[in-house]
């Protein structure tokens, strides 16, 4: 009877122990965004704004914008447009970039299917298609009047167009490019941690060269991730129809809620110059209307390096010889020599003006030595890969698939796929974009062995 009763208050106690565990688990291993409460919300408005205003207000000093409701079948016709019937008939042959797993692990490989085998089976699988909007689809992608003057337009980067059935979760990383995400169809939750707490995200757990964390996004671990609990964030939920500004270097974390899902993000190099009179000659006759993406020129890499190097200079507003000899990484003549070359007005400072003037293959021939690379050491090692003339490259890395460990690529079997290839891990589109520019000065080093006499 006495053992009875005790092993019952000992049964008792153990539930309750239990019971205490599992909250104090749950009380940690919360996703990202419950793990704790958000700091506040960010600006939204219901307009794309004036460039000016964007640059100087958001761009500039990195600042996210929300942008509600902004999409209309007028100002972007993919929105109205891209349902599975349009996709399908339109651009079924086109061959896009998928991830297998909506949970990112930059760890995983991508594959390529025609888009109509992926229609074929995204609703039922756990693939995840991130690609580069092709030519033949960009007729239906706006750039957003925001972005086509004042040097914006010189500095566009991919578009890039995200599909799926929803739930994917990205991991917790920044991107080394300003970036406009618009949401098509479904909707996204964000979490966003400015770029000012590099301090707790990268405390902990944290890829340099791959500019992400490797805290579980759904099981935040706030022993082993302390720096976050103390990071404020904010929350931003996405509808079909916004935009959201997302400045560079802010970390942020992408959940897409369950159901299709679609966006489209424009990617630009970081503006440290806003180019006035070539915005009120745009303005000229009246705000600026979207227009389609294929009327733009995609930027040369080389703008990505301009971005970096010019990155040093941010906060001067002219930079004397001194300055610019303390930061450049070559010989002081050659730095000289550069210095002058820049320098067109010959006022011995150079001008913002100035170092958005200079053709960048020039100074890359001539003075690639004296530009620094600001990126962490690389081992990234996919050259080509973001290469536009170098698309062999590329193709020489297509590997067979094992279809047999991979229920989802046997789906595409089935459904009378015979293209699937996998390539080497790369995910140019985030974490790529500083690495490559790593990748284009050793490639111009490699070139150009006849370094410039001093
Ligand atoms: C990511 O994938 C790799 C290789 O498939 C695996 O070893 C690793 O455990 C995965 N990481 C996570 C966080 O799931
Ligand atoms: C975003 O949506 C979640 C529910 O999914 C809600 O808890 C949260 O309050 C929303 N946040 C904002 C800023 O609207
Ligand atoms: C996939 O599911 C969505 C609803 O989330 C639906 O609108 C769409 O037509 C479906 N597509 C296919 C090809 O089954
Ligand atoms: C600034 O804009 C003006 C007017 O469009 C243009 O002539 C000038 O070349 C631009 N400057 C730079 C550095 O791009």
């Amino acid at each position: 009877m006495e053992m009875i009763s005790s092993l019952k208050l000992c049964l008792h106690f153990s539930i309750v122990n239990l019971a205490f565990v599992a909250l104090a688990l749950s009380d940690s291993l919360r996703p990202l965004g419950r793990h704790t409460p958000p700091t506040g919300t960010l600006r939204v408005t219901g307009e794309f704004p004036d460039p000016l205003v964007f640059y100087h207000f958001f761009v500039k000093p990195g600042e996210p914008l929300l942008m509600k409701n902004v999409l209309t079948a007028e100002n972007f016709p993919a929105y109205a447009k891209w349902n599975d019937e349009y996709l399908r008939e339109k651009y079924g042959q086109e061959e896009v970039q998928v991830e297998q797993g909506k949970k990112e692990n930059r760890s995983e490989k991508y594959y390529e299917f025609t888009l109509s085998q992926f229609l074929n089976i995204y609703n039922k699988s756990n693939l995840y298609m991130v690609h580069d909007i092709p030519k033949q689809m960009a007729g239906d992608v706006y750039l957003p009047g925001s972005l086509q003057c004042g040097g914006f337009e010189k500095n566009l980067d991919f578009s890039v167009m995200w599909f799926s059935s929803g739930e994917t979760k990205s991991v917790l990383h920044y991107d080394g490019a300003d970036n406009i995400n618009c949401l098509l169809d479904g909707k996204k939750e964000f979490v966003l941690i400015d770029k000012k707490h590099r301090d707790l995200v990268e405390r902990d757990g944290f890829v340099k060269d791959g500019t992400f964390s490797t805290v579980d996004v759904e099981k935040v671990d706030l022993d082993k991730f302390p720096g976050l609990k103390k990071a404020p964030w904010y929350e931003v939920n996405m509808t079909k129809g916004d935009c959201l500004f997302i400045p560079f270097k802010w970390y942020h974390h992408v959940h897409s809620l369950p159901g299709r899902n679609l966006a489209v993000n424009h990617w630009f190099f970081h503006l440290w110059w806003f180019n006035n009179s070539d915005c009120e000659r745009a303005n000229s006759a009246g705000p600026l209307e979207s227009r389609p993406l294929l009327e733009f020129t995609k930027a040369s890499e080389l703008e990505l390096v301009r971005s970096q190097f010019l990155s040093l200079f941010e906060d001067k507003s002219s930079i004397s010889a001194v300055e610019f000899l303390e930061v450049v990484s070559c010989p002081r003549a050659s730095g000289v020599k550069m210095f002058k070359f820049l320098d067109i007005d010959n006022d011995h400072k150079l001008e913002w003006e100035e170092l958005y003037r200079f053709k960048m293959d020039d100074v890359m021939e001539t003075f690639h030595d004296c530009i620094p690379t600001l990126s962490p050491p690389s081992t990234y090692d996919n050259k080509g890969q973001f290469d536009d003339t170098n698309d062999d490259n590329v193709n020489n890395e297509k590997e067979d698939l094992d279809v047999n460990n991979n229920a989802n690529i046997q789906d595409v079997k089935d459904s009378g796929g015979d293209t699937n290839v996998v390539l080497e891990t790369a995910d140019k589109y985030s974490m790529g974009v500083e690495k490559y520019a790593q990748a284009v000065v050793k490639k111009a080093d490699s070139q150009d062995d006849s370094h410039d006499e001093l």
